[in-house]
């Protein structure tokens, strides 16, 4: 039986996102949206078509830029992206070579077990990535995704062109994946078997249901109007979810511990970020000497270069900056 165990496991925290927003132009997306993703859970993320899902998860993997509001992962995180339209394969091998290239340490009875599992059987296996079809790659990406050393899948639209039995084999592997897991995915079966949790993007805005695809349409507009009704009421429900209501001293007691890990968090964040500072201002200066250097006076390509590297680096210089005086 595949075991899908991610050989890292990321702490308890995995993806918080905070006051989120993004437009293009004048088409606003969302604005100020919450998301707080624990180790373990399975969250598909639902909306119609061209809300701003695949630019959620494209900004949590900074693929796009935000507008505003603050991303961060937890300890020892490690995200793998399946994108519908770029799969990381290598079209010019096999299927078998593209496994074993990738997991070098892996052997040939557990690769043809996974590929198996994921229904490449006997000579299959050495077909080319080139003559499968696009379902066929998709299963090959997801295949990989899961056996990588990422805890934290994120997903768009997994499902799309996989055919019935490749669907259920991908039911199959989410389930019993041990790690995180955020998707978006259009397909109600799809999402009723295999997510805990459902985010709605509607609206410009997120609402949380605390169950699956019945859950979501049984309580879809009663949540709605509780979560949206005016802001405070919304963060109080995102934060208790629809858990049984909590003792005052226990509440207090997590506020506090809360409270004392996102200060230590920004403690943390805060060193890294002088370290970084001070690292490329070292560069700068460096890159500034090799610039000013005579004996680098008349090579106009080189001249060039360093330029260009500086203003790289003092873009990066500013970002950090601000960075840091955001963590103040
Ligand atoms: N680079 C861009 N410039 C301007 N508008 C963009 C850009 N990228 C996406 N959009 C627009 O932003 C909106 C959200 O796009 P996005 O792909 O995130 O939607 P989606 O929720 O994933 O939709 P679907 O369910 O169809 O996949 C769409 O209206 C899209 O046209
Ligand atoms: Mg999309």
């Amino acid at each position: 039986r595949l075991s899908l165990t991610p050989v890292c496991e990321s702490g308890e925290d995995v993806l918080l996102v905070e006051n989120l927003s993004k437009a293009y132009d004048n088409n606003v997306l969302f604005t100020d949206i919450n998301m707080d993703i624990k180790r373990g859970e399975h969250v598909a993320l639902i909306g119609s078509n061209g809300t701003g899902k695949t630019t959620i998860l494209k900004i949590i993997n900074r693929l796009i830029r935000k507008d505003s509001g603050k991303i961060t992962l937890g300890s020892r995180v490690r995200i793998g992206y399946f994108d519908q339209e770029h799969h990381d394969l290598d079209t010019s091998k096999t299927i078998f070579d593209e496994m074993s290239d990738s997991f070098p340490d892996m052997n040939n009875t557990r690769i043809r077990n996974t590929l198996a599992a994921f229904l490449f059987t006997g000579e299959d296996v050495y077909k080319k990535i080139s003559d499968l079809s696009g379902g066929e790659r998709g299963r090959l990406s997801l295949a990989k995704l899961m056996l990588s050393p990422a805890n934290f899948l994120v997903l768009d639209e997994p499902t799309n062109h996989l055919d019935i039995p490749s669907k259920e084999i991908l039911e199959d592997a989410i389930k019993s994946y041990e790690g995180t897991i955020l998707y978006v995915s259009h397909d109600r079966y799809f999402i009723n078997k295999t997510a805990t949790r459902i985010l709605d993007l509607r609206d410009r805005t997120l609402t949380n249901y605390k169950g699956d695809y019945t859950y979501y349409e049984e309580n879809k507009d009663r949540l709605y109007y509780l979560q949206h009704e005016d802001d405070k009421v919304q963060s109080k429900n995102i934060s208790e979810n629809h858990e049984p209501a909590k003792s005052d001293g226990r509440k207090e007691y997590e506020n506090k511990k809360n409270e004392y890990a996102r200060q230590r968090k920004l403690a943390n964040d805060l060193k890294k970020t002088e370290k970084l500072i001070s690292e490329t201002e070292d560069d700068i200066a460096k890159t500034d000497e090799q610039l000013n250097d005579p004996a680098n006076g008349t090579n106009a390509a080189l001249l060039i270069e360093l330029s260009q590297k500086k203003e790289e680096l003092e873009e990066k210089l500013l970002e950090l900056y601000s960075h840091w005086e955001e963590l103040q």
